[in-house]
């Protein structure tokens, strides 16, 4: 199948190297001059595991091309899929104004080219209700039709980030949203390859399937938040959230994934999503409080340590204090920083004037250009080490913001002995609390009991 992608991102690259692999031709189209020439040159743009041997292959087999000219991709297309950035406008919901552009900009070619035949035009970016109905309008207004001319689908995505690929290939449903039989065989055909271990193809309508999506998103993000609240508690009485996760998570009606406490959930998706869909309700009159709490629980969330920290070192003004970070991703395995509570903690220390000595595997550039974006403020400074054993030396005091698995069995007497104070505030329950303690670190994590460095004898829970 002729495939274009309009919007090469995190979404667009992993689904259009993902659709030539399976042997479909596929043009990549992006606004971004510097990105599409980085991928023409065969650079792959973006960190995601897996990645680059799709790629590679693709454009080594001459099935998978970039260009910035829509046209170009529109033209010989059997299906285009809009795989835009919806961030969120002000007031919280999903900014269309890209995606309803290029259906515009689409509109406008196809009327001028109708030789060029019937395209199936697909959301693949997560959109409100109705946007697949605004899509059509967009393009009908350039006098076509849809059903005859085009058919627009919702075909929301729901790759994770950091094994996006995996995702891509063998996902655990494939949801298509369309009334249109037409549209709905020539999506089914394009998935099937992906879906032959008898994962579902689930064919609806447009407005449930973009449903579909926020509430997957916002479901996935209440429960960690859930957990990130029992985890709060447990600090309070003294209970153990791990423990508490696995007496849980064996509950089948509850699952023992996204159980896990941490300092917040960021990324490109949750929070949007959930502000979103939060949006959409009262746009309809209807106050969707539990969402509500779930934005304002995890945005506390972010700067759970930072009083801890401030208690441990001393007080608010943190001049004169360094302070190691690992992990600036939003979650391993990617270069993706958006709303990375890393970022926010960074900030907060910032503010108070510690010198930030950061280490991440991937995430460094990506970093680097969101403070320049939004620069730091404050008395404090932010530098950037070469491994995480750099991070930690000389400082007062070591935070996990990111679990990468590197971070998890790193050689910890090392990492005590070039830190000025041995205090590590673990922000994604990487560490065995009592072993940090045997190690000889003041260990604080979130929702699990702390010990002081040394009340615990080494080798006491070997
Ligand atoms: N990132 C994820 O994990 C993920 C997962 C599922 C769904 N989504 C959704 O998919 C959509 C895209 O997300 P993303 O993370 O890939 O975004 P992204 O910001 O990484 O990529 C968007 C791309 O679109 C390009 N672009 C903007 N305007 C354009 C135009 N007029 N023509 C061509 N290209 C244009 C940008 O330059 C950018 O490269 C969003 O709606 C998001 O919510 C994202």
């Amino acid at each position: 199948m002729n495939i274009a992608v309009v919007g090469t991102g995190y979404v667009g690259l992993v689904g259009g190297t993902c659709f030539a692999e399976m042997g479909n031709q596929v043009i990549c189209v992006d606004i971004d001059e510097s990105k599409v020439a980085k991928l023409q040159s065969g650079t792959v743009t973006i960190y995601e595991p897996g990645l680059e041997v799709y790629f590679d292959r693709g454009i080594r087999e001459n099935r998978l091309s970039f260009t910035t000219d829509l046209a170009e991709a529109l033209e010989p297309a059997d299906v285009v899929f809009l795989a835009l950035p919806t961030p969120p406008a002000e007031d919280g919901s999903a900014d269309l104004q890209y995606v309803l552009g290029v259906a515009d900009d689409i509109g406008k070619l196809l009327a001028a080219n109708p030789d060029w035949g019937y395209k199936v035009l697909v959301d693949k970016s997560t959109v409100p209700v109705g946007t697949a109905r605004r899509v059509i309008e967009a393009v009908e207004a350039h006098g076509l039709k849809a059903g005859e001319h085009f058919d627009v689908v919702s075909n929301p995505e729901f790759l994770r980030e950091g094994v996006a690929v995996e995702d891509f290939m063998k996902p655990e449903r494939v949801v298509i949203g369309t009334d249109s039989e037409r549209a709905g065989e020539i999506m089914t055909r394009l998935y099937e390859p992906f879906v032959r271990s008898g994962n579902p193809i689930i064919v609806m309508d447009e407005e449930s399937a973009e449903m579909t999506k926020y509430a997957a998103n916002s479901l996935l993000a209440t429960k960690i938040t859930f957990m990130n609240e029992i985890a709060n508690l447990c600090d309070l009485v003294g209970a153990d959230v791990d423990k508490v996760r696995r007496g849980i998570g064996t509950d089948s009606r509850i699952g023992s994934k996204f159980l896990y406490a941490g300092i917040g959930f960021g990324g490109s998706c949750f929070p949007k999503d959930v502000q979103a869909l939060h949006r959409t309700a009262r746009e309809e009159g209807y106050e969707f409080r539990m969402l509500q709490a779930v934005l304002d629980v995890n945005d506390d969330q972010k700067t759970v340590l930072v009083p801890r920290i401030t208690a441990a070192l001393g007080g608010e003004d943190l001049t004169g204090k360094t302070i190691g970070i690992w992990g600036l991703a939003f979650k391993p395995h990617t270069d993706d920083v958006r709303e990375a509570p890393a970022h926010v903690v960074i900030r907060e220390l910032v503010a108070r004037g510690a010198s930030v000595q950061a280490f991440d595997p991937e995430a460094v550039e990506t970093t680097q250009a969101a403070f320049e974006h939004t620069p730091l403020e404050g008395p404090g400074s932010l530098t950037y080490s070469e491994s995480a054993y750099a991070a930690a030396s000389g400082a007062d005091a070591l935070v996990v913001a990111t679990e990468w698995p590197e971070f998890r069995r790193p050689d910890l007497d090392r990492v005590r002995e070039s830190m000025k104070q041995p205090l590590v505030f673990d922000g994604r329950n990487v560490f065995d609390s009592k072993r940090m303690a045997e190690l000889g670190f003041t260990y604080s994590s979130i929702g699990r009991p702390s010990y002081e460095a040394a009340t615990v004898e080494r080798g006491a829970t070997a």
